[in-house]
């Protein structure tokens, strides 16, 4: 298979992190990405709408019988940050992570809609003289599959710059859903983990860990994903403690986390979202790393694909499908968050053909990358931003401060 091959070679590169300002006071930290690909096929547009619907239903990231509300989650740089590079695995963005004395390298998804953090779905966990069996069990629904385990705390080490010891973790002992992935690495509001470990109200995030063993000056968290202007492109940071200013053109604009439910139980915002001028939508939603597509709820879906002449919904990848007459004329959707217009071109919008059969799609056709929520509006979560939105613009997530931020950078 094609793709599988040209992820191999993607995947054996070194992603280097090289930025200047206030974080060379700590020195920057490069990490390797690791020699795996996902597995198989998928059919994105269904696989983003089991994910959405959990998100919706309040469950995402979840413990299985779990219901809560609320949120925490700043501000400007901070001197106390650290980069660290991710990679891209076409489905999703991924992070190396490494546990214990004898430092076990683990291969994460960065997920912004969960919190838990845990490994051993591919990799199988070895205890090391710094890991301590809490006894407890961990269970977590996500979407598109779920994960159980036994609850650890031992020391984790992020790009080999940020050490944080006894951080809660999950070890798997069975996982669904996470082929080619060792497991999460959870940024998400630390309500989330409510009643996924046994005997425990909540567990603290790494980056909860790296505020209070003062490794942070304050808990935010910044990531830049450069664009995937080629299959794979995989170069992307993220930074604890503060934003990068060397990646983001512009000041940092922030809006507080919505008090809208569900979305706001994630990292929530309002937002405005218009074709060319025509307003569609404006209403509550989240931001979300561990989703690909931009996706929209069905009635403000159905205004979007009605004004392209002749789009329709592809059955198998349920991604819609452009007629090539239209590629270059689709108006530009315009997501206004906090009064700043966020401009998703028609470039923009068009998936990189050289995933359409990685994704379910046929090669020489041309998809949206906006796609239906598969719920309508008024549900309070009727959009999410997934990273191909999060490719074009810097963002922010702040939970000291409880906000999101956005900034263009040099490729917006
Ligand atoms: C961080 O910035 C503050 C205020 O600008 C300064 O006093 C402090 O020395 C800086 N710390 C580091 C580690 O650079
Ligand atoms: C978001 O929109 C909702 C619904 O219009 C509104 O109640 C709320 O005040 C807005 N702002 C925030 C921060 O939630
Ligand atoms: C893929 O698209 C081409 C060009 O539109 C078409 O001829 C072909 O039938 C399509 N194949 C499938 C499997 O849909």
């Amino acid at each position: 298979m094609i793709c599988s091959i040209r992820l191999l070679t993607l995947f054996a590169a070194l992603v280097t992190v090289t930025s200047a300002g206030p974080l060379e006071k700590r020195g920057l930290v490069t990490v390797p990405i690791s020699k795996s690909a996902p597995s198989g096929h998928k059919a994105l547009g269904h696989f983003e709408r089991r994910r959405a619907s959990e998100f919706l239903a309040g469950r995402y990231g979840k413990g299985i019988s779990g219901y809560q509300a609320g949120t925490t989650a700043s501000n400007t740089a901070s001197n106390t940050s650290t980069s660290i590079g991710v990679a891209n695995a076409l489905d999703t963005y991924t992070m190396q992570v490494q546990v214990g004395t004898n430092k076990q390298s683990f291969n994460l998804l960065i997920d912004t809609g969960s919190s838990n953090t845990w490994v051993g779905a591919a990799t199988k966990y070895k205890p090391s003289s710094s890991s301590k069996s809490t006894g407890d069990s961990i269970t977590v629904s996500y979407g598109s599959g779920m994960f159980k385990g036994k609850e650890y705390l031992d020391t984790v080490s992020l790009g080999n710059g940020l050490v944080i010891n006894q951080q809660s973790i999950g070890v798997a002992t069975s996982s669904q859903g996470f082929e080619g992935v060792d497991g999460i690495i959870g940024i998400g509001p630390a309500d989330l983990t409510e009643d996924t470990v046994s005997r425990t109200t909540t567990v603290p995030t790494v980056t909860d860990n790296l505020l209070s063993q003062g490794s942070i000056a304050q808990e935010v968290i910044g990531i830049y994903y450069a664009p995937t202007t080629e299959n794979g492109a995989i170069n992307g940071e993220l930074t604890f403690g503060g934003v990068d200013t060397s990646k983001t053109t512009g000041a940092i604009n922030y809006v507080p986390i919505t008090e809208t439910q569900p979305a706001g139980q994630y990292w929530g915002i309002n937002q405005t979202i218009s074709l060319g001028s025509t307003e569609l939508l404006s209403a509550a939603g989240i931001v979300d790393t561990g989703t690909t597509l931009v996706l929209l709820a069905t009635d403000v879906f159905d205004q979007y694909m009605q004004a392209i002449p002749g789009a329709t919904i592809d059955q198998n990848s349920g991604l819609l499908e452009i007629p090539a007459s239209q590629v270059n004329s689709l108006q530009t959707l315009n997501f206004q968050i906090g009064g700043v217009t966020y401009p998703f071109t028609a470039k923009d919008q068009v998936l990189d053909q050289a995933l359409n059969t990685f994704y379910g799609g046929n090669a020489s056709a041309f998809y949206s990358v906006v796609s239906d929520l598969g719920s309508p509006s008024g549900q309070g979560l009727d959009f999410i931003n997934g990273y191909l939105f999060l490719e074009r613009f810097y963002s922010v997530y702040d939970t000291t401060n409880n906000q999101v931020g956005f900034a263009t950078t040099a490729n917006s």
